[in-house]
Order: C-alpha cells, then sequence, then structure tokens
C-alpha cells in the first residue's frame, strides 16, 4: 500500500468551534495514537494571525476543553498546525492557499517518501459564506481528486435553512464535489450512545421482535439544555428551535430508533433505511394541534434578541410514521433551551399486556419502558414490574439499569467524525436526500410558527417548558419528564 498523509484545511479558523471543538478532537485522535497517517492542519481566515500565535490560542482554549490535556503531546502536535490568512469571497486566497498547501505536502512527502496526499476541506464558516467557499474549490482545481489525491468537504449545520435554501445549497455544491465526497456534519451522529443504539437494535436478538406497533404504544425523544442561548441570540433569532435542534439532531434519532434493520451496516444500507423513516412520517392537520411553541422567561433580554421576538426556545411535536411497522404509532419530539437539566432521551413506551391478570389487585401498573439515555450520562433503563418479597400479591415498579459510566468518554463526536471523514467513511454523515426528506418535515412547522401565528407560550427557566406541551400527548400518554438519573 502507498505511503499517505492528510491536510485537514480548516475554514474558520478563528472562530469557536475551531477552537472549541475541532483542534481538541484532532488533537485527541493524535494523542490517542489514532492517525495513521501524517497530519497537516491549515486554519483559514481573514483576520491576519502568525502561526505562532494560532497555536498558542488553540493551546489555551484545547486545555480548557480537555481535562486531561497533555502538554508533552501538544508540543509534538502544535508544529503541525500552519495559520493562512484569507478571505474566502475572494478567488485569489485559494490560488495562494492551494500553492501553500501543496508545499506543506510535498515537504511531508520528500520526508516521509509518501505518494497519496489527502485532503479534508472543513467548512467552520457562517453558513451563508459555504458556497463562496465552495465556488472558490472549484474554480481554482482544488476540488479534483484522483487515486492518489482524494477531495473531501466537510459541512457543518445548519445546511440551509429550508427545503428550497438546502437544494439552492446543494446545487452549487455538485456543481464542484460529487456526493460521496460530502461528509454533512450532525455531531448527534458521533454521539457513542447514538452509535450503540445501532448495536442495541441490530445485534441483540431480545428487542427486535418486539420494536413495532403491536408491542410498542410510543416513542418520545427528548433533547432538553439546560443552558439559555447565552452569546448566540442573533444567530438563534434567525434559527429557532425547530431548525436548531429538530431538522437535524431530534429527525436522525427518530431515523435511528425507528428504522428497519439494514441488510449490511454500511454507509448506503444504513442512509437508505434512514431516509425511509423520514419520507414516511406524517402529521394531522391543523399543524398548531400537532405542536406546541414556547419561550423562556427572559429571552427577550438576550443580547442581540428582538424585544418583541416570537422565536420558540422550546417546541414539542407530534408525528406518526406511515410504515406498517409504525402505523398508529404516534412520536413525540421535544427539545428546550433553559429546561430543568441537560437531557437527550428516547423512551420506547410499550404496551400493557393484552390480559391485565393482576388487575383485580388494585394499584397502578406501568407497562415496560426502556428508556435510551443519550446523555449526559450514557446507559439504558428498562422498567418492568416485580412482586413485592412477602405473603401478599403486591407489585411495583422497578427497573434493569445498564450504565455506559466511565466506559466512554461524552465528549468523543467530533473526534469520532472527523476520524471517519479522515478514512472516507460517510456511514455517520447526513446524504443529501436525508436533509431534503427532513426538510419536508420541519418546513410546514416551522411556517406555522412563523407565518400562521401560533401561540408562543412563556416558560420559566429550570423546568419542563410551557404547560401546553402537555396537550400535544395527553391523554393517551404523558411526558417522560426526568432528569437523568444515571451517574
Ligand atoms: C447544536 C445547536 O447543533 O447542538 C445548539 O446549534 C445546541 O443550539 C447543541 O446547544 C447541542 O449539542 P449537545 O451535543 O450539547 O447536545
Amino acid at each position: 500500500m502507498e505511503k499517505s498523509m492528510k491536510t485537514v484545511l480548516i475554514f474558520g479558523a478563528s472562530g469557536d468551534l475551531t477552537a472549541r471543538k475541532l483542534i481538541p478532537a484532532l488533537f485527541a485522535l493524535f494523542v490517542a495514537e489514532k492517525l495513521r497517517e501524517p497530519l497537516t492542519v491549515i486554519g483559514v481566515s481573514r483576520t491576519p494571525m502568525s502561526d505562532a500565535l494560532w497555536r498558542r490560542r488553540l493551546a489555551e482554549s484545547a486545555r480548557r476543553a480537555m481535562p486531561d490535556f497533555d502538554e508533552s503531546a501538544w508540543r509534538r502536535f502544535a508544529p503541525r498546525l500552519f495559520y493562512f490568512s484569507g478571505d474566502v469571497d475572494d478567488f485569489e486566497t485559494f490560488r495562494r492557499l492551494d500553492r501553500f498547501a501543496a508545499n506543506e505536502e510535498d515537504r511531508e512527502r520528500k520526508r516521509y517518501g509518501i505518494e497519496k496526499t489527502d485532503r479534508i476541506y472543513y467548512l467552520a464558516l457562517a453558513p451563508e459564506r459555504y458556497v463562496s467557499a465552495v465556488a472558490g474549490l472549484g474554480a481554482s482545481g482544488m476540488a479534483r481528486q484522483n487515486a492518489l489525491a482524494h477531495r473531501r468537504l466537510v459541512i457543518e449545520k445548519p445546511f440551509g435553512r429550508d427545503l428550497f435554501s438546502a437544494r439552492k445549497l446543494d446545487e452549487r455544491i455538485h456543481a464542484v464535489f460529487d456526493e460521496d465526497q460530502v461528509y454533512r456534519i450532525d455531531h448527534y451522529l458521533g454521539k457513542e450512545t447514538v452509535n450503540n443504539l445501532f448495536v442495541l437494535r441490530f445485534a441483540n436478538t431480545v428487542f427486535e421482535p418486539i420494536w413495532n406497533r403491536s408491542y410498542i404504544d410510543h416513542i418520545q425523544i427528548t433533547a432538553n439544555e439546560s443552558e439559555t442561548v447565552g452569546r448566540r441570540g442573533a444567530f438563534y433569532e434567525t434559527a429557532g428551535v425547530l431548525r436548531d435542534m429538530f431538522q437535524n439532531h431530534l429527525l436522525q434519532l427518530m431515523a435511528i430508533a425507528m428504522m428497519e434493520p439494514p441488510g449490511r451496516f454500511d454507509a448506503k444500507s444504513v442512509r437508505d433505511e434512514k431516509v425511509k423513516v423520514l419520507r414516511a412520517v406524517r402529521w394531522e392537520e391543523p399543524l398548531d394541534g400537532q405542536m406546541s411553541l414556547g419561550q423562556y422567561e427572559g429571552y427577550r433580554d438576550e443580547k442581540n434578541v428582538a424585544p418583541d421576538s416570537r422565536v420558540p426556545t422550546f417546541a414539542a411535536l407530534k408525528l406518526s410514521v406511515d410504515l406498517w411497522r409504525w402505523k398508529d404509532v404516534p412520536v413525540y419530539l421535544r427539545s428546550g433551551k433553559a429546561m430543568s437539566c441537560r437531557t437527550t432521551q428516547i423512551v420506547i413506551q410499550f404496551k400493557q399486556p393484552p390480559h391485565l391478570i393482576f388487575e383485580p389487585l388494585g394499584g397502578r401498573f406501568e407497562a415496560n419502558r426502556l428508556l435510551i439515555q443519550i446523555q449526559p450520562c450514557e446507559g439504558i433503563r428498562l422498567s418492568f414490574l416485580v412482586k413485592i418479597p412477602g405473603t401478599e400479591m403486591q407489585l411495583q415498579n422497578d427497573e434493569l439499569v445498564y450504565a455506559f459510566d466511565d466506559k466512554i468518554s461524552s465528549d468523543g463526536a467530533y473526534a469520532r467524525l472527523l476520524l471517519d471523514a479522515l478514512s472516507g467513511d460517510p456511514s455517520l454523515f447526513a446524504r443529501d436526500d436525508e436533509i431534503r426528506a427532513a426538510w419536508e418535515i420541519i418546513d410546514p412547522f416551522v411556517r406555522t410558527a412563523e407565518e400562521g401565528n401560533a401561540p408562543v407560550s412563556p416558560y420559566p427557566k429550570s423546568g419542563w417548558g410551557p404547560q401546553r406541551s402537555r396537550k400535544i400527548i395527553e391523554p393517551t400518554a404523558r411526558w417522560f419528564d426526568l432528569c437523568p438519573i444515571l451517574k
């Protein structure tokens, strides 16, 4: 096999994402010796800055982001980081950048006798600048690849702000890159427990036979954060929770929880099955009856937020999936900022047994429930009924708990995804048709929220959102409001 190297070019090098997530993730891979080939990182941004200053800034934020920051490993890693100042709106930037990257690659090529030089172009830019960056990469010939030089484009969310703009963005990207060169990031897909969901469902015999409408009453997926929008007011005003959390993270979780078992565990098979679920999503009209919107008290006082803003910071939706497996199984999704705790969880609520022989004993019998806790503490809990020890036939709810606790690192999503992008595995990235299918679901809700005057109920911080969110789930079910108890 030919010797190879990788160059990661990060556009948006002076931004938050680069400092807080991307560089710490690359560094973690370096420390763990997961990077099998020499790596060069070139950060591109408008602000003029020396390599030394950029490295110093990155070291500071990596130290903050990584409790076990390894100083001596950083001294070996830092010389691989280079800063390049340029504006993606200026075509000349790309010609200079290509020469700059080629020089670095040449040096490594000579030093290690390398034949293959792959590049990742990582867009960590403001979304409105994606098109210029892609056009520049195309016009300068930087997107052209061959067997000894793979070129991949990694794009951060948001991918468009509705179906129309996502299609337009795809057109511009596909004019330069083939779809198999494009890696659309949804960092939830890199989370350990999300990946474990594939294993839970498709490597075990016990769950799959009951994973359907005969046994499951409904599914609820919650992604709550205790933090407010903080310094991201300006961004949030243009996005709102439906675009920020539902179109991507929540629908991806839903697709993985509800997809058919794929024939193989490869990118195409997995993504084909996910997209089938997304395409089968339906909702009842009127939409505002299937949706509850909220805004935390104090949101309008945040920096860069309009004093009369109607932007929702909380939403709950009721959907259904028109597939044999899921007919009449409602799916409830909700997400909010400034909630009582940070918890991302999938609840699979099973039905009651068909004949309740213990009902005459009285008491409240809860049907089985499988809770898959994605974060912050990863694990699963299966609730079931048991007999209370003693002479009487008394039942109580109990739980089987499996916690991944210290077995995983909770912030490894970016490292995992970067490694996959470097090695050319797109399984955990969203394909163009998935993104479109997700916008097709979310667009009508966004339109109802923005144009239809759907009520946006204020809710107090540190709770579970507006009372109104109960309307879409009750009386047939209830929200499972529980902060993670897996520790
Ligand atoms: C991002 C959203 O995609 O996900 C943020 O833009 C949100 O608003 C974040 O806070 C949540 O990610 P995580 O990994 O902390 O759950």
